[in-house]
């Protein structure tokens, strides 16, 4: 049976890519190919986190493939159809505020566009300290978009964070497999 493609977005949720990097190391190479997308600030910046080198080698080693960072190269996803499935983890509260208003202006945005182009399932695992705030608009109207798939979130941290919300990043695999199938993954709020 032919892998399917599956683009991997990462964006700036510094504080969780090591843990989304784990669980990307878990998904099941023999179903599975993937590209890795990182957003502009993932691509170029090391924080207190994780370095930047750290995270292209880790990539490398999971993904034995160069991560797509500019839109340029995130461009042909769409009219060469590179995928069959995008997730986007961790998602940042800017990254979900502009794909809710279907603004294209990085190589994740450009990316996710390609993807609703050709209506493949796109898994979005959201991890930002204002999903109870200004990204819960965002988060809302994403629910209700056709091809859009949420990995179960909750709050992280309610009496120190009262507006963040995490996604479980151990149900990425699972929200993926179940959006192929065009289901919605529950509960969605944990
Ligand atoms: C160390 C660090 C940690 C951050 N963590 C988060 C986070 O968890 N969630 C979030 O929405 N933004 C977080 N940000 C802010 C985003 O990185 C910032 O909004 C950036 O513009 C996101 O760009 P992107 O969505 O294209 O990746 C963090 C920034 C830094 C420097």
């Amino acid at each position: 049976m032919d892998k399917l493609k599956l683009g991997f977005a990462l964006t700036g949720s510094f504080c969780t890519l090591e843990r989304v990097l784990e669980e990307m190391s878990q998904i099941c190479p023999e179903k599975y190919e993937i590209t890795p997308i990182l957003s502009p600030i993932v691509a170029s910046e090391s924080t207190r986190f994780l370095e930047k080198d750290e995270l292209f080698s880790r990539l490398s080693m999971i993904t034995a493939k160069k991560p797509i960072t500019t839109i340029k190269e995130a461009e042909p996803i769409g009219p060469k159809k590179l995928f069959d499935a995008m997730v986007v983890a961790p998602c940042t509260g800017n990254t979900l505020s502009k794909l809710a208003l279907g603004i294209t202006d990085t190589s994740v945005t450009m990316a996710v566009k390609a993807a609703l182009r050709n209506e493949i399932p796109i898994v979005i695992a959201p991890s930002t300290n204002d999903a109870l705030g200004a990204s819960a608009k965002s988060i809302g109207l994403l629910l209700n978009t056709k091809n859009v798939y949420f990995v179960p979130f909750s709050q992280d941290a309610p009496d120190s964070k009262h507006r963040s919300m995490v996604a479980d990043f151990s149900l990425i695999e699972d929200t993926l497999e179940k959006a192929l199938e065009g289901v919605q993954i529950q509960p969605i709020i944990k």
